[in-house]
């Protein structure tokens, strides 16, 4: 379990805080950190992984403070950055030995079998000759996670997965999470709501440094249930629903603009629908933009 505690962090140029009094709880198995572009995802994650300090605040690991324990902790911890560049020039075989003797993993034949293992949970069989260079996005990914699996780590922090990822490797990639999420704490960030739809029960919601939401996944989307409607309308329908609504999509199909949102009551001839996580999400954020 980790409990992150009014921590704040302010960038020696940045004009506003990136993060501002963020306070939550990261229980074991898969959690969703969602947010958009400049929400301060990559920053919480950072501190997390001990890449950087936090301006106040603290986190806590099992109890333990994590500055104070920081060597300790980083033996059990996993961090894939936003952009990883591997070692373009080596194949994969070549790539974890490297990272294996870097673990201080000494025998020969020991590396050899974590090697084929780590090769063989992220499905990356029959790709061992390639140079990492000629990787594609979703092997690369992968490539990563097999890296980050050498240690073994309880926690593993990944900074949004799935960007540019074509829709198969993008599910390979979710599954071989869901598959690696036993018996540890995997933290995802993501600005695709779909990405942690089925993947996660806990998530927060981060939008300008601050907390959201921060919960059960159900519960969030729970929040706008019996209140989220949608019709088939004219645009001047949905001028209308963008004033008097929360919009959650918009969306035109021959030349009518269908229109799901959140209100007390139906307008005209709406029928309520269920909702997903993105209407629940951009249903917190105050409704889609023009
Ligand atoms: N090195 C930096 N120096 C100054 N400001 C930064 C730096 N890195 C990020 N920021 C700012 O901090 C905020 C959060 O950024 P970031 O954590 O990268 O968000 P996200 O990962 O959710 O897109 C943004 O306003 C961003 O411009
Ligand atoms: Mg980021």
């Amino acid at each position: 379990m980790i409990e992150i505690r009014e921590v704040t962090k302010i960038y020696p140029m940045g004009k506003k805080k990136a993060l501002d009094n963020v306070s939550f709880d990261i229980p074991n198995g898969i959690f969703g950190l969602i947010g958009r572009n400049g929400a301060g995802k990559t920053t919480l994650m950072r501190i997390i992984a001990t890449v950087m300090d936090q301006t106040g605040g603290a986190i806590y690991f099992d109890g333990k403070e994590l500055k104070a324990n920081r060597d300790e902790f980083r033996k059990s911890l996993g961090y894939l950055p936003q952009s990883t560049k591997l070692m373009p020039r080596l194949n994969i075989v070549e790539f974890l030995d490297y990272i294996c003797i870097m673990k201080g993993v000494k025998d020969k034949k020991e590396r050899k079998e974590k090697i084929a293992e780590a090769i063989e949970t992220v499905g990356l069989v029959g790709e061992e000759k390639k140079k990492l260079g000629n990787y594609s996005g979703g092997m690369l990914r992968r490539a990563g996670i097999a890296q980050a699996l050498i240690e073994d780590p309880k926690v593993l922090i990944i900074d949004e997965p799935t960007t540019g990822l074509d829709p198969e490797e993008r599910l390979y990639f979710l599954n071989l999470l869901s598959r690696i999420a036993m018996e540890r704490t995997i933290i995802f960030s993501t600005h695709i709501t779909a990405d942690i739809e089925n993947l996660c029960r806990n998530i927060c919601i981060l939008e300008q440094g601050k907390v959201k939401y921060t919960g059960d996944k159900d519960d969030f989307i729970d929040g706008i249930r019996g209140r989220l409607w949608e019709i088939e309308g004219t645009a001047e329908d949905e001028a209308k629903l963008r004033q008097e609504a929360i919009v959650t999509s918009v969306s035109y199909v021959d030349g009518n603009a269908k229109v799901r949102y959140v209100a007390d009551e139906a307008y005209g001839d709406s029928v309520e629908v269920k909702p997903t996580l993105e209407d629940a999400y951009i249903h917190a954020l105050g409704g889609v933009k023009r």
